[in-house]
């Protein structure tokens, strides 16, 4: 066994190793030599999956146009790099399109939720219907709204309901308007979340004020079968993930003492700091004091561009630079790096470096793309963006 505090110099080397080295480059040193290895490629690429909480990537495929509920939305929530702009404008964490698979002459709607996650927490879903200009207008021109009902549509054999479905929502709609009309179906998403197999979709009634059913000539819903792409019934869903923190960093630090490695880090740490002393002398921008450099991580490079909608790539940003004896204030220090500054100039202790240089502020980004299903989905993903730089 190492002793504790050799373990944790080599781990914070390590890790100031990484965070001073630009792009996923870093992934090539615990490797070895071998800098172009598609193997190493292929874990790196499979790592940054794992970050966007991936297995594998979706495939690209002649995608269709997105919902422009979607685009309006990721526009809101984020700016043309994916920076989210405001934290607290979206609940949680992600927001999928699913768009109806029934496709039928009545006002039917079935969506397949099944490539949500089992522990997603359900936020909100809402059924988005465009209401159509209705055809006939002078004849019944004495009505001016109706009653918009939409049922969950339940299996009549295994509950004792008699109409076999459940009122979800119902509103009041100007019988001449056009355009998206939304309603809440939360309850019934939720249940569908607990039994895939309870999803018999959802219904849609229309009224008059007086209660009588009316003719579906009168009101229209454009339907995926006789519509305009852009108009298709579409649900949304809010959901939260639970991945809030970053998982690779933790996961680094909670595998380290239990793996068999351990043996090896000394020379990991070797490796990375004769890689960083080489980067030293050829870079003439590691003698400034730390800072924040760009690092533009190109999704297309990536070979993402076919499932990604937005961003085509974002500023990721690294922290770069030197942390020398003594520590000023903008250099945003941690007391504790003030002191391992003052140890490592007064050479006291061996082997004791200077703090490193590493992001103190992270901002979250968004991704719009296309799942494995064709749906949309906007997700937030935290800590991506350094948003300045200190010594620690
Ligand atoms: C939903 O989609 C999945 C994946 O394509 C499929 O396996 C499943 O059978 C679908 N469910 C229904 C009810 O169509
Ligand atoms: C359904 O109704 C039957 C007979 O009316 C009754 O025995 C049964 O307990 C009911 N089931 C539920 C779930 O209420």
């Amino acid at each position: 066994m190492l002793p504790l505090p050799l373990l944790a110099t080599s781990l914070a080397t390590l890790v100031c190793a990484v965070s001073a080295r630009p792009s996923l480059n870093y992934l090539e040193n615990p490797f070895g030599v071998e800098s172009e290895s598609e193997e190493v490629r292929s874990e790196a690429i499979k790592r940054l999956l794992e970050v966007f909480g991936m297995e594998d990537p979706p495939l690209p495929r002649g995608h269709k146009q997105p919902p422009q509920y979607m685009l309006d939305l990721y526009n809101t929530v984020a700016d043309v790099d994916g920076v989210t702009k405001d934290p607290y404008l979206l609940e949680g964490n992600t927001v999928r399109s699913f768009f109806d698979k029934l496709r039928s002459e009545q006002v039917e709607f079935r969506f397949n939720l099944s490539t949500v996650g089992r522990s997603e927490k359900v936020l909100t879903a809402e059924l988005h219907l465009f209401k159509l200009r209705s055809q006939t207008s002078a004849a019944l021109n004495r009505h001016h709204f109706c009653q918009v009902s939409v049922y969950q549509l339940l299996d009549s054999s295994k509950m004792n309901v008699t109409q076999g479905k459940k009122l979800l929502s119902s509103r009041l709609i100007p019988i001449h308007s056009s355009g998206w009309e939304v309603f809440t179906i939360t309850q019934a998403v939720r249940s569908w979340m607990l039994d895939e197999g309870s999803n018999l979709g959802l219904q849609v009634v229309v009224r008059s004020l007086a209660g009588t059913q009316m003719d579906m000539k009168l009101v229209r819903f454009a339907s995926g079968r006789n519509h305009h792409q852009s108009k298709q019934p579409m649900l949304v869903l809010f959901t939260d993930d639970g991945r809030h923190s970053a998982t690779l960093e933790s996961k680094e630090l909670s595998d380290a003492p239990a793996s068999p490695g351990l043996p090896h880090l000394p020379s990991a740490g070797l490796a990375s700091r004769s890689a960083r002393s080489l980067d030293y002398s050829e870079d003439y921008s590691a003698s400034l004091p730390c800072q924040r450099l760009p690092l533009y991580v190109d999704f297309e490079e990536i070979g993402w561009s076919g499932w990604i909608v937005s961003p085509r790539g974002y500023n990721a940003y690294h922290c770069k630079g030197s942390c020398p004896f003594p520590l000023g204030q903008n250099m945003r220090p941690t007391n504790h790096a003030t002191v391992q500054s003052i140890i490592n100039a007064l050479k006291l202790t061996k082997g004791i470096e200077t703090p490193c240089c590493v992001p103190d502020k992270l901002f979250s980004i968004n991704l719009l793309y296309f799942d494995d299903e064709e749906n949309v989905v906007l997700k937030q993903y935290n800590d991506m963006v350094a948003g300045s730089c200190g010594c620690h």
